[in-house]
């Protein structure tokens, strides 16, 4: 399927890895020219390098997404660099394991800033420049915890639920304008996150099987997905075959999500 990317320019916030990496290697291999960002210089730099060698135009900045004069001079340097603006992909975000009784007041607030106000910052740095281009698409990078609710996860549970709120609303506010907007919902993907996590649940276990007890427990599939398991689906929402979907919200999650 040509999915017609080629000359479109898109924007990925968390760039430099896992999801981000893969959704930015998956546009530029179908003929976009890509901008991301991440917080890390050294891991921003290692992540442009690599995603050059595969050809198309790249820029990558160090900022952050929950800092509204970093995310203005991204936007205002990327749209400058790519000549417009057709897709945004906020994807920068981070798991922030813990329960009710656990977490505190400031770490609800940290996990608002970077899920919550870093979409609502970034489209709103997004959207006159996907109407000066005559439409487009944002795509949120959100989880399925924000439908099915877990306490272990409980910061993500609320937050997530208020993003695909803000997904399904701002789908609504733009669509005469020819501006699409959709949520992909993750379950259990491997990326750097899950180290994260496995080395604060079970430094005793190996990776390997940790994720593996997880999946067992968690998946119907039975394992983690990749993150080139996502990638194509992103895609796909950025290019025109996608042009009659929006306010949706799609899971990427093994068969992860007990609801209908
Ligand atoms: N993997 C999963 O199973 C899973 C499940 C549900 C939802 N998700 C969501 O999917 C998205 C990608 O996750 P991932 O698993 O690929 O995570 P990851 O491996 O930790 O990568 C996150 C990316 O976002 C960047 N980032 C984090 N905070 C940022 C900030 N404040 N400003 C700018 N960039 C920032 C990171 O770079 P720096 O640290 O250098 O900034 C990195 O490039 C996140 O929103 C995550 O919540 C993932």
């Amino acid at each position: 399927m040509d999915l017609q990317l080629r000359g479109r320019r898109a924007i990925v916030t968390g760039g430099s890895k896992g999801l981000g990496a893969a959704i930015a290697k998956e546009l530029l291999a179908e003929g976009a020219a890509v901008a991301f960002c991440a917080r890390h210089r050294e891991e921003v730099e290692a992540a442009a390098r690599e995603l050059c060698q595969g050809g198309g135009k790249v820029m990558a900045e160090v900022a952050d997404v929950t800092k509204a004069d970093q995310v203005e001079g991204f936007f205002a340097h990327a749209v400058a660099e790519l000549g417009g603006l057709d897709v945004l992909v906020n994807n920068a975000g981070r798991a922030h394991p813990g329960t009710f009784a656990t977490l505190t007041d400031a770490d609800f607030q940290a996990d608002l800033e970077v899920k919550l106000f870093s979409q609502i910052r970034c489209s709103r740095a997004a959207l006159p420049h996907l109407r000066a281009a005559g439409g487009g698409s944002i795509i949120n990078i959100n989880a399925i915890y924000g439908r099915q609710p877990d306490p272990s996860f409980f910061a993500t549970t609320v937050d997530r639920a208020a993003c695909l709120a803000f997904n399904k609303a701002l789908a609504m506010e733009v669509a005469r304008e020819g501006i699409l907007v959709n949520s992909v919902n993750i379950g259990f993907v491997r990326t750097p996150q899950w180290s994260n996590i496995h080395q604060r649940r079970a430094p005793q276990l190996s990776e390997e099987d940790f994720l593996a007890q997880t999946a067992a427990a968690e998946v119907p599939l039975g394992r983690f997905g990749e993150a080139e398991e996502v990638s194509g689906l992103v895609a796909f929402l950025a290019s025109s075959r996608a042009s009659y979907i929006t306010g949706a919200s799609i899971d990427v999650s093994g068969g992860m999500g007990r609801y209908v």
